[in-house]
């Protein structure tokens, strides 16, 4: 596979451009983008065990990846996640995420990913490199034995020392953890305990109802209330009015002096303040996580546009973004909301 040139665009140059805004007023800052559908493990929450996962053809190149993401830069983009799937198994993502560091300072403030931590130990200093300064790592529990059984196959040694090198390489940490119902419910104080040895944010997260999976979601839904309700048992949280232009509410931790999020998008809608859209590895701009609508910026690019015109079919996306989403979890159908799953757009 050729490496990345950069697609001859190189840094934008001229003034910083001024945010596109949405017909709701906000500010679209913020860029989420999926580098592959495919993971190395298969959480039980994210994926069917026997998942079928997107052709070659069907995929952008790392260079039109960088070529689409430089066009968002250009329109007020500050913020960039790459995410998968798993982004760390996709073939040369480093020299992306090397072109993508090229613009910060220069339009980016920061360039940072979602991953599950396995292929860190291999990549944590050639992020470091390229300007990478914040990594979130995906990790349910602390427990072996559990962490085989809800990734299905996959290793926690292999995380944690990922996590190892991540340090080693000065990248801030946050964790990720879902909730799940009479799964990891009864580890989560240990987890917060856990985190502020190792000097780590935790971010909570409630299930949401994107794909078919194996199981029930409304097994697996366990409201972050009651976690928090428990976590309080052992913990002092103060809620405090940082955001990270996120979902998170987030609570200082006393005991630990770090903080946690909770992110409740099933009990608590975080909707009004979203500055984010996301966009697939088919080239698909979803501007909304919880609803169906998107745009084919892929056939766009592949017919041949140009700036101007990937730019303007950029512009008329976001003139779509929805007022919120509509996840609920229908306990009787057992139906996703959105039939898409998580992997495909990058939580
Ligand atoms: N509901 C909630 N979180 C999910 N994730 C993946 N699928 C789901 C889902 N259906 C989480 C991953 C990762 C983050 C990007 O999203 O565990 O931490
Ligand atoms: Fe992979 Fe993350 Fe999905 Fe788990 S949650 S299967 S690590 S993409």
């Amino acid at each position: 596979m050729p490496s990345v040139t950069h697609a001859g665009i190189g840094p934008p140059t001229g003034p910083l451009a001024e945010p596109v805004i949405d017909p709701f007023g906000r500010a679209i800052t913020y860029l989420r983008v999926s580098v592959t559908d495919r993971c190395d493990l298969r959480c039980v929450y994210c994926m069917a065990e026997d998942m079928s996962f997107l052709p070659r053809a069907e995929i952008l190149s790392l260079e039109e990846i960088e070529r689409l993401a430089a066009v968002f830069i250009r329109l007020g983009v500050r913020k960039l996640r790459i995410t998968g799937g798993e982004p760390l198994v996709r073939r040369n993502v480093i020299s992306l995420f090397a072109g993508l560091g090229t613009y910060l300072g220069r339009g980016l403030d920061e360039l940072t990913l979602t991953t599950n931590g396995t292929q860190l130990a291999r990549h944590a200093a050639a992020l470091a490199d390229v300007g990478v300064r914040r990594v979130n790592v995906s990790l349910d529990t602390l427990d072996p034995d559990r962490f085989a059984r809800i990734t299905r196959w996959g290793r926690l040694d292999t995380v944690l020392e990922g996590l190892r090198a991540a340090r080693a390489a000065g990248l801030a940490v946050k964790i990720n953890t879902v909730a799940l119902r009479g799964e990891n419910e009864d580890e989560i104080p240990d987890i917060l305990a856990w985190c502020g040895e190792q000097g780590f944010d935790l971010s909570l997260i409630e299930t949401m109802p994107m794909g078919d999976i194996d199981a029930s979601r409304a097994d697996q839904y366990l409201p972050l209330s009651v976690v928090r309700a428990s976590l309080r048992q052992r913990f002092t949280l103060t809620e405090t009015d940082y955001r990270t232009g996120g979902p998170s509410r987030y609570f200082t931790v006393r005991e630990t002096d770090r903080r946690v999020g909770f992110i409740t998008p099933m009990t608590h809608n975080f909707c009004a303040s979203c500055n984010r859209v996301r966009l697939t590895v088919t080239g698909t701009l979803f501007m909304c996580l919880g609803q169906d609508d998107s745009a084919d910026l892929r056939r766009v690019l592949r017919g041949g546009a140009d700036d101007a015109a990937l730019e303007q079919a950029v512009r008329a996306a976001i003139a779509r973004k929805p007022k919120g989403h509509e996840f609920f979890i229908d306990r009787a159908r057992n139906a996703p909301s959105v039939r898409r799953h998580m992997s495909l757009t990058g939580g």
